[in-house]
């Protein structure tokens, strides 16, 4: 039911940011406060009783639901970002996306290894970004990783979750 509401508001953009290219737009979930509560709900639900201490937000969609989840949660938001926008020392890690390249980073001092980590992000597409966030989160050697994204594409077979290595525990709220 909650998830109906996630997916009759969800907007769907043919051809951007180039054809071929169905842009699944996460903002109108953002900018509806039901929605937005479903959201975290569901979220606090799932993870509360994980012991996560950081959730780590990746840039730009992935920020919104991390710091409110942080918040409700009782656990910090570390920020993943594009090069160049960290202002202290970083570790950098670099992937293909769906339709290009990307570099992201965070700040070396972020993360330690009593860090229970959750990984945020909006959407799973081909899995580059956020398998580059793992593997950057991974080299701080937490007590465990979880990951998550508000919607899994599912049916462009594009098999973002194959990207990664079995066990890992990857939850999505809505698939499309
Ligand atoms: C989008 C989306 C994810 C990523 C998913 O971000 O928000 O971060 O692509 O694609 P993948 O699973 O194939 O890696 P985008 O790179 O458009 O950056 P933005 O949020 O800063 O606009
Ligand atoms: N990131 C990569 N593919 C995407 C898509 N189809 N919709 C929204 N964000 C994306």
């Amino acid at each position: 039911m909650n998830n109906e509401t996630l997916l009759k508001n969800l907007r769907s953009i043919p051809d951007f940011p180039q054809k071929g290219i169905m842009f699944r737009d996460v903002t109108t979930l953002f900018k509806d406060p039901e929605c937005l509560n479903i959201m975290v709900d569901e979220l606090y639900e799932m993870y509360k009783d994980k012991g996560i201490t950081k959730i780590v937000g990746i840039e730009s969609r992935g920020f919104v639901i991390s710091s409110a989840l942080a918040i409700r949660l009782g656990a910090g938001v570390i920020l993943c970002r594009k090069p160049g926008k960290l202002p202290a020392e970083t570790v950098q890690e670099s992937y293909t996306k769906e339709y290009g390249t990307d570099t992201i980073e965070i700040h070396k001092d972020s993360i330690n290894e009593n860090d229970v980590i959750l990984l945020h992000d909006d959407l799973l597409a081909t899995g580059g970004t956020m398998k580059a966030a793992y593997n950057l989160v991974n080299k701080f050697n937490p007590k465990k990783i979880y990951v998550n994204f508000l919607i899994e594409l599912v049916n462009e077979n594009l098999n973002g979750r194959s990207i990664f290595d079995e066990g890992t525990d990857i939850q999505t709220l809505i698939q499309v």
